[in-house]
């Protein structure tokens, strides 16, 4: 009997015994997966550093805070696809690094609004006031809930710093310094010509410091959410990448 035959023979064990075949298959899968897998633990290219990402300030890691606490995330993505429609609808498309310090990520595929991933700078503080207030107002055909609760609870800050040093356990580079001031760059960003603005922009550049809600005596949820709402990807300059990455 030739080798040839034999292992023929050999494999009709495989196709007689659903149980082995089985076994068979998710042994070749997963080593499959694993060859795809295993080097992205190990290149360095997996997340390319992206110039101007930088942590949250504690003022947006709050207001990130009440975006997951209300399940924006239930209606809202913030990944923006390579694909040609989403490209031209919403800009550049998503870089992994722009969702390296965020623990848990708000990617998703399940938009019944609009992907938020460069929602800053589009529309003004007050537009985003009157949204939150009553979705109608300013975009007749809406499904979107109101949330004026937002503009009359005042923002719980008591607790940001112990919220950074977690998401220092995660792996977001927070330093002592950052955390020690945590509670005043709170308070610093949600007000107009604050005197330590310049402090915090150094700490976190680009950082935009005013009274996001219109109400000045009063920092409220709705200040960090629109503060948090205004930076979302206005970190990255894209002009940098343009030429090289556009997909069009
Ligand atoms: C039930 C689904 C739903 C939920 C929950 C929801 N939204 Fe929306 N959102 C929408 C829809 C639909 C639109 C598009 C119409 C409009 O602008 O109101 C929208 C639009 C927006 C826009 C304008 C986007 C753009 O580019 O025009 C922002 C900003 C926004 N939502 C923020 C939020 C925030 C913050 C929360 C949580 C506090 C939230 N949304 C919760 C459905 C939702």
């Amino acid at each position: 009997m030739s080798t040839y035959t034999s292992l023929w023979q050999r494999h009709w064990i495989l196709e007689r015994n659903s149980i082995l075949l089985l076994l068979g298959i998710l042994i070749v899968i997963a080593i499959g997966g694993l060859v795809e897998v295993v080097p992205l633990f190990y290149l360095r290219s997996t997340i390319e550093t992206a110039p101007g990402m930088r942590p949250y300030t504690p003022l947006e890691l709050a207001g990130r805070d009440i975006y997951v606490r209300e399940g924006c995330y239930l209606c809202h993505s913030q990944m923006i696809r390579a694909l040609r429609d989403e490209v031209e609808r919403y800009g550049h498309y998503s870089l992994a690094a722009e969702s390296m310090y965020d623990h848990p990520f708000q990617w998703g595929s399940k938009r019944n609004g609009p992907d938020l991933a460069r929602v800053g700078g589009k529309y003004s503080d007050d537009w985003h006031r009157d949204h939150l207030l009553d979705p109608r107002s300013v975009v007749p055909a809406s499904i979107m809930p109101a949330y004026p609760w937002l503009f009359t609870t005042d923002l719980d800050h008591s607790h940001i710093a112990d919220d950074m040093k977690v998401q220092a356990l995660l792996g977001v580079p927070y330093s002592d310094e950052m955390i020690a001031n945590a509670a005043a760059d709170v308070r610093t960003q949600a007000t107009n010509d604050a005197p330590d603005a310049a402090a915090l922009v150094k700490r976190y550049p680009k950082a935009q410091a005013r009274d996001f809600a219109g109400n000045p005596a009063h920092i409220t949820e709705a200040d960090a959410l629109i503060a948090y709402l205004q930076m979302l990807g206005t970190l990255v300059d894209f002009k940098l990448y343009d030429d090289k990455a556009n997909i069009r």
